[in-house]
């Protein structure tokens, strides 16, 4: 495919960058971002709360403000309740609320499946765009949720998960990337995205894909849900876990005596996923406690970044 190049284009589709940026003045750009998806919880108002939340994420990985936003939608006229639809809308504005947008408008097809996620617009000074590329040898790597939305929402399918898997899990989910991405330009982060659809390893993997820099993952530093353990032991592995596991495993180095359940948690589809972020070695320590004195609680060191194996990752 081509691309028609702009000079005002900062960020677009070539890099697999999370939002597009577009430049309108020297001390203004647009940020922009659209996603939507089928439930991933069975309740419509927690559903809501969760799409909304992975829609606003692209903008705060970026490091930008959402500031408004439109309801995409697809619903089964004919064989659903409109009620449901009330809840997933009241559920998605309570999180717009939350996060200082404004819902402007939006759109409904008639669809056998129910879909929801939002067109999101937000600005950003041109100059404090944090991209997915530009990590550093050296920085370290932090990471901001958990792992695991994927192995759960498959038990929460299968009627495996307990009402308790089903609060945490949906807590995660629902939370804002806000706090972490407000406060990315006080400790000099270099580069971030958000884990979603590829998995850590699928995400990070496009953060170095041509860079000179590679990663390195400590397993045994990543924060996981614990019944996320439990489930994968179980079986309850969803298929995308498979699909990122296959398309991105020739650029993973595995050490040896690594469990399978961490082989498994590292391609796990994430859904509002947390940001994932290279960071300066001395700055790394201070930034995870500070996210955790700010409602980030599972924030964590999870590896660093190398000059060695360019466009790698090493599991240890
Ligand atoms: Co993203
Ligand atoms: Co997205």
């Amino acid at each position: 495919m081509h691309f028609h190049r702009d000079a005002n284009l900062i960020a677009g589709i070539e890099h697999g960058e999370d939002a597009g940026i577009y430049k309108l003045r020297d001390d203004l750009a647009l940020v922009q971002t659209v996603d939507f998806f089928t439930p991933i919880v069975d309740e419509p108002y927690d559903f809501g709360r969760i799409a909304v939340a992975n829609s606003l994420s692209d903008v705060y990985a970026m490091g930008g403000t959402p500031l408004t936003a439109m309801n995409v939608v697809c619903f089964p006229n004919n064989s659903m309740d409109i009620s449901i639809l009330r809840e997933v809308l009241r559920g998605g504005l309570d999180a717009m609320h939350a996060a200082g947008v404004i819902l402007v408008g939006g759109h409904t097809v008639d669809d056998p499946e129910l879909k929801y996620g939002l067109s999101v617009t937000g600005i950003i000074h041109p100059e404090r765009v944090i991209h997915n590329y530009g990590a550093l040898p050296g920085d370290r790597l932090i990471l901001t949720k958990n792992l695991g939305t994927g192995i759960i929402s498959t038990a929460i399918k299968a009627g495996r998960a307990a009402p308790s898997d089903i609060t945490a899990v949906t807590a995660s989910m629902a939370a804002l990337n806000r706090t972490a991405s407000e406060l990315m330009p006080l400790f000099n982060v270099h580069a971030a995205t958000d884990i979603t659809g590829f998995g850590l390893i699928g995400h990070a993997a496009e953060m170095i894909a041509g860079s000179s820099t590679g990663y390195i993952i400590e397993t045994g530093r990543l924060p996981v849900f614990e019944a996320s353990r439990k489930f994968a032991a179980e079986g309850m592995i969803p298929g995308g876990l498979h699909r990122n596991r296959d398309y991105y495993k020739n650029i993973v180095n595995v050490s040896p005596g690594i469990s399978q359940f961490y082989l498994d948690i590292i391609y796990d589809p994430q859904t509002s996923g947390g940001l994932l972020m290279a960071v300066p070695a001395d700055k790394a320590a201070a930034f995870v406690e500070k996210l955790h004195l700010s409602g980030v609680p599972d924030a964590a060191v999870i590896g660093e970044v190398t000059a060695e194996n360019p466009g790698r990752i090493m599991v240890i």
